[in-house]
């Protein structure tokens, strides 16, 4: 998608529709409200009392212009109240306006942000950008008749007063499509089934993904692996006919600028059935997902190839098919870890954590200062937080708080969760130096106290995306399935 500027009169610009963000209650006073009803006679807030349009969030109200102003058509979209004029509802806003230009076959749309031209930061037009192109994401692959509706192939962005962006705000675009670009390879990712995506050709994909990007690419067989000791990555895959992978992507900026370096890693589980703890129906079918992690940090590796930071960042991704098999691993058995430490493996399901745990030593090893992971992690973070939240365990306050900042300003949900001490004693094994499963209750606690066993004194933080990795409706800049969540907030910690 095409992605310009207009200023000037709205009833001047030229697209196949005109499309207004409206803030619940205010905005029947806004500017841009105001010029199109004017020049449509009073239709448009005719048409909206008529259709008791009121600005709510998800309400929207399209419009046929007949040639009273440029565009054909003039839609509405809600926002909700004022106050949630952040860069959420910047992203469901382009979301939204390109997938309401889509049902009415447009080709094109200039969308009026409900702010100023010297008022919008260069995150919320970043945010508004990268929800044009994000929802026009459709994964079909697979359809034998894709879906006839064209894309929306050219956006404007316009402000209520007509104005002129400021420079920084002209450049969120770019950046707008460098994280689009990232989220949409983890999106595919995810949305790939298991048959087509598992360690093998999911590290391919990273190996040409990071060489067309200018990253150092490593990929670790299941031999390198076993040389490394990491036993848990290889125990978790020893149930698959399909090896694990252990994949390391470097990006440097050109001419040795770096600043600091980071290590992002990813769980990649390709699919989870749960080994011999077997998942029931209800809980396996959406398992392909469980790699949402790793295409999270490949697709944060793809975007910051184009954004050229002045930071270092690993991107390590723990390949492995959790299967049950005469090969598998049993519960009961301890392996050990590249880290020395013996794990008791007492529920084959708690996969994720093993995996991680290798991966987390492995990045400690790369002389980062911070280390960040990214993991489907556990069905309890969604207990606790809902389906869209991002839960943030850390052992570093200050690392925390930039990535909470970092979320905000992304328009991605996260909420920090405690690394409660008193539940450590739940990984307590008597055969071994700890074992991989806790009690039910705070499920998403636990598996963060195992994982923080294996990252030494590093800060480090970890994202449990079990929730929003997936999405089961089509809302915002969210289609059905992948989401590439935790793509835009890295990228706004690493790049901004
Ligand atoms: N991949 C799952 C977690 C998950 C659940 C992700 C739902 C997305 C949606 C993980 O490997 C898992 O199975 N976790 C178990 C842990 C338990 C065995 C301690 C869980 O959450 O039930
Ligand atoms: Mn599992
Ligand atoms: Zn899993």
């Amino acid at each position: 998608m095409q992605i310009s500027f207009y200023s000037g009169n709205l009833a001047a610009a030229q697209a196949d529709v005109l499309i207004l963000g409206v803030f619940e209650d205010v905005w029947q006073k806004a500017a841009h409200v105001r010029l199109v009803d004017r020049a449509l006679g009073g239709a448009l807030i005719a048409a909206a009392r008529d259709e008791q349009f009121a600005g709510k969030q998800k309400q929207k109200l399209v419009l046929a212009t007949a040639g009273k102003v440029r565009c054909r058509r003039v839609a509405l979209v809600g926002l909700g109240r004022e106050e949630t004029g952040s860069a959420a509802t910047m992203l469901r806003l382009g979301g939204a306006a390109t997938r309401t230009a889509r049902s009415v076959g447009a080709k094109s749309l200039v969308l009026c942000l409900p702010f100023a031209a010297a008022d919008v930061t260069a995150h919320l037009c970043e945010a508004a950008a990268r929800g044009l192109v994000l929802g026009g994401y459709r994964f079909e692959r697979y359809l034998s008749e894709p879906s006839r509706a064209p894309d929306v192939s050219k956006a404007a962005l316009a402000f209520v007063d007509g104005g002129r962006p400021l420079a920084a705000v002209k450049s969120a675009v770019s950046r707008a499509q460098a994280i689009a670009a990232g989220v949409v390879v983890a999106r595919d990712l995810v949305n790939e089934p298991g048959i087509e995506v598992y360690p093998e050709t999911f590290a391919a994909a990273a190996k040409k993904l990071g060489t067309s990007h200018r990253l150092k690419v490593r990929v670790f067989g299941a031999l390198e692996i076993e040389k490394m000791g990491a036993r848990l990555l290889l125990g978790v895959g020893a149930g698959s006919a399909r090896p694990p992978r252990l994949v390391h992507l470097t990006y440097a900026p050109a001419g040795g600028k770096s600043k600091r370096s980071v290590a992002l890693v990813g769980k990649g589980i390709t699919f989870d059935s749960g080994g011999l703890n077997i998942k029931p129906t209800g809980g396996i079918e959406t398992m392909k997902m469980d790699m949402a992690g790793a295409a999270a940090v490949l697709g944060t590796m793809v975007a910051l190839s184009k954004l050229s930071p002045k930071v270092t960042v690993h991107g390590v991704m723990a390949l492995a098919e959790n299967m049950p098999s005469g090969t598998a691993i049993r519960p009961g058995d301890v392996l050990r870890s590249a880290a020395g430490k013996t794990v008791e493996v007492n529920n084959t399901d708690a996969e994720g954590r093993l995996v991680l745990a290798d991966a987390l030593h492995f990045a400690t090893t790369l002389g980062v200062q911070h280390v960040v992971d990214l993991a489907t992690l556990t069905g309890a973070v969604k207990v606790a937080l809902g389906p869209s939240t991002i839960g943030l365990f850390a052992n570093d306050d200050a690392l925390a708080t930039a990535l909470a900042d970092s979320a905000a300003r992304a328009g991605e949900d996260l909420w920090r969760l405690p690394l409660t001490e008193t539940l450590r004693e739940q990984l307590k094994s008597d055969v071994a130096d700890m074992k991989n499963t806790g009690d039910r209750f705070g499920g998403a606690i636990t598996a963060a106290l195992f994982l923080r066993e294996f990252v030494g004194k590093t800060p480090w933080a970890h994202l449990d995306i079990a929730g929003p990795a997936e999405s089961t409706v089509e809302d915002g800049a969210y289609a059905k399935g992948g989401t590439g969540v935790g793509v835009a907030t890295l990228i706004d910690w690493l790049a901004s």
